[in-house]
């Protein structure tokens, strides 16, 4: 008795997934260890020294197993480390027994890896059900608020396998129920809204991951838009607007209108808000959503130009925390808008040297049609002042350069506004989903003189990242702007080749905390 015991969600529920793909169900529980059944339990036990009461108590559990595992060399004292033990107690089948390395608090980033092993290790088990019991877990600044919802986006995370158009997959894993458990009564709630939280996260960034994974035949502007009303389909505080040709046309967005010239595919502007509370001004994301980037005219070379379909990433990130705020109910005002477009060479592609006329009146000449992000940025980012906003950040796989700058680890952050960019960066921190601050100074801009328009739209090889951003930022003056180029954060390339759903967690991290 006294057991709380409470489902807090119910199905994953994904944008495309094979009909046949399993999904988990999570469950937080309160109970001591011995009153949890399932067929693995995890457990987190600290080596370093005498083993604390809580290890103890787990070692009398396989009749001595773990003492003898750690005196014979087995199980190694540093965090992470980890066993799998298959106890003769009927309890479960197996046991999963990871290291902590510290019996006191451990640090946050010991506490992530310990994490990506339990979850990475689960997935990878024949597992059906799992307790992890979280009593021996204690992280150094972090509640286990913090420890239910990084476990919980993790495990979801690390479940989620693209299968749309591989349904014959054969490594789907057999995880199929979660339960979240701690010896402390009072931890049920905390457990709860750690849960809620981190699955609404993990079904974002799962969704930016399958939009990105999508090939660009199916993932087009209009399968893009489609998405969007989708998802306000009976939701009242969601409404979406979708722009086509001719709206975008009438309101001058000829730069943005360049981009899909050399198409079939028509370009959507994708306009939703969010009205979680009837706020003032809105907090409005902006993404790029090129469904696949040829270069245009200006032709990319042919190896590795499939990844080219990873080119919505951003467009995915917007749907993906659109996704998080409606799924937490979340009382935030947002306004997400996509520019979506296919870059394609044709014989009604723009050519370099066009000159094109943006909505803000600007004119543009156009140097490299494979500069075509900035180009549908800037219509989009004129069109947003129209919501009066409190901020503006863009996100966007802009630039190669940015991939040399900052590899894969970190974002590039520019903005004109520095408490802006405080306020990202620190969301970056928090989450594990990190950017890193570039210069943004009026030195860069002259990259972009021509003779013949009030800009070109490339600046040269040099600071590429830089000079892409200071072409933005002409079209930012009347708000707080920061953009976040996540060209080498946005997917894996290679063999593993695969979206990462970043920066979901950031941004819905910051909108949450500055609604
Ligand atoms: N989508 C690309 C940027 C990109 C390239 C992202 C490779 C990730 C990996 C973008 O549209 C592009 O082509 N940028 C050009 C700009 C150049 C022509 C000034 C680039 O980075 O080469
Ligand atoms: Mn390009
Ligand atoms: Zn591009």
């Amino acid at each position: 008795m006294g057991v709380s015991f409470n489902q807090v969600h119910d199905k994953y529920a994904c944008v495309r997934r094979s009909p046949t793909e399993k999904t988990m169900e999570f469950f937080c529980k309160t109970a001591d260890f011995n009153q949890v059944k399932n067929d693995t339990a995890v457990a987190f036990v600290s080596l370093d020294k005498q083993l604390d009461a809580w290890t103890q108590q787990l070692d009398d559990a396989c009749q001595g197993d773990i003492a003898r595992l750690v005196k014979n060399g087995d199980l190694k004292t540093e965090a992470g480390s980890y066993i799998w033990l298959h106890p003769s107690d009927k309890k479960f089948a197996r046991l999963l027994l990871v290291a902590t390395g510290n019996s006191q608090a451990i640090s946050e980033k010991d506490a992530r890896k310990i994490i990506e092993v339990v979850a990475k290790n689960l997935n990878a088990s024949a597992t059906q059900s799992a307790a992890i019991h979280l009593d021996g877990l204690n992280v150094e600044n972090r509640n286990s608020e913090w420890l239910s919802h990084t476990l919980s986006t993790q495990l979801e995370y690390a479940n989620y396998r693209y299968t749309t158009t591989k349904p014959s997959i054969k490594s789907l894993p057999s995880l199929t129920k979660i339960t979240l458990s701690h010896s402390d009564k009072t931890e049920f709630n905390n457990l709860k809204k750690g849960m809620e939280s981190g699955l609404a996260l993990a079904k974002g960034i799962n969704i930016a991951r399958e939009l990105g994974n999508l090939p660009g035949n199916i993932c087009t502007p209009t399968y893009l838009a489609e998405q969007a009303q989708a998802l306000a389909e009976g939701n009242k505080k969601l409404t979406v607007k979708i722009l086509n040709t001719a709206d975008m046309k009438k309101l001058g967005m000829g730069s943005l209108l360049s981009v899909a010239a050399g198409s079939n595919e028509p370009p959507k502007l994708i306009v939703m808000e969010y009205k979680g509370k009837t706020t003032k001004a809105p907090n409005v994301i902006v993404g790029k959503g090129i469904t696949f980037d040829a270069g245009g005219i200006s032709l990319k070379p042919g190896p590795g130009m499939d990844e080219m379909k990873f080119d919505m990433c951003g467009a995915a990130s917007v749907l993906g925390v659109m996704n998080t705020l409606v799924a937490q109910n979340a009382p935030v005002h947002v306004v997400a808008i996509i520019a979506a477009a296919e870059n394609m060479p044709s014989g009604t592609a723009t050519k370099p040297g066009d000159v094109v006329t943006s909505m803000s009146g600007q004119t543009i000449e156009i140097l490299n049609t494979d500069a075509e992000g900035r180009l549908v940025l800037c219509d989009a980012l004129t069109y947003a002042e129209r919501f009066k906003p409190k901020s503006v950040v863009d996100i966007a796989t802009l630039t190669g350069a940015c991939v040399i700058a900052l590899g894969n680890h970190a974002s590039g952050l520019f903005s004109n506004n520095q408490e802006l960019a405080d306020k990202l960066l620190a969301a970056g921190t928090d989450t594990h989903d990190r950017a890193w601050q570039m210069p943004l100074w009026d030195d860069y801009q002259k990259g972009l003189d021509t003779p013949f328009a009030d800009m070109a739209n490339v600046g040269g090889r040099e600071g590429g990242s830089i000079t892409a951003a200071c072409f933005l930022a002409r079209y930012t003056k009347k708000y707080p702007w920061a953009h976040l180029d996540i060209a080498g954060t946005a997917w894996q390339s290679g063999a593993n080749r695969g979206a990462s759903g970043r920066p979901v967690a950031l941004l819905t991290h910051y909108l949450l905390n500055n609604a």
